[in-house]
């Protein structure tokens, strides 16, 4: 059961981010200025309040099923998770209610353009951290065929 909601979470978190970053680049691209606000609402609300908890549930299970194994696939998972956190809860959380109060309000000025990159920066490495967790996660429950470990007996 934990395992199932380990699964749900942190592919609806990866999802919720992947949509924010696309979305983003796509309307910024080619969108009016209304749609970009649009965009930048919707990533606040109910785009952040579905990624939060979803984040939250994905750390805390994860914590759970990690109690019994040990090995480099689960600690580098941990070792990833705070910063995943860190990123989210100190730079793309900001950057999005920023982003949408300048755009609400029609302003996009450079420092709009320079939030913005600083927004696709950090989401592109959380996902690059995330698509990390999914990697080791698959391979832990054996979805993902792990490297071959190096043969160091001699067999002659
Ligand atoms: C954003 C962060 C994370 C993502 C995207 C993620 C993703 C995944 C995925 C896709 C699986 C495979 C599930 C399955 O095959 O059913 C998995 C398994 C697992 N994850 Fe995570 N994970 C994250 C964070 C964590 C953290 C922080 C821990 C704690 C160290 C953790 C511990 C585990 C464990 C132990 C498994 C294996 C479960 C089992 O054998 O039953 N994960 N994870």
């Amino acid at each position: 059961m934990k395992q199932i909601i380990h699964r749900i979470a942190a592919i609806t978190a990866t999802m919720c981010i992947t949509t924010f970053f696309l979305s983003s680049i796509a309307v910024e691209l080619f969108g009016s200025y209304e749609s970009i606000a649009l965009v930048k609402s919707l990533i606040v609300m109910p785009g952040v309040f579905i990624l939060i908890p979803a984040m939250a549930i994905t750390g805390a299970t994860g914590a759970a099923l990690s109690k019994n194994r040990r090995g480099p696939l689960v600690a580098n998972k941990k070792k990833r998770m705070p910063f995943v956190a860190a990123n989210g809860i100190l730079i793309l959380l900001p950057c999005a209610i920023f982003l949408d109060r300048w755009a609400a309000a029609g302003s996009f000025d450079s420092m709009f353009y320079m939030v913005q990159g600083l927004e696709l920066l950090a989401g592109a490495t959380n996902l690059t951290l995330m698509g990390l967790n999914i990697r080791d996660g698959l391979k832990m429950t054996g979805k993902l065929r792990a490297k071959p470990q190096a043969n160091l007996t001699r067999s002659n």
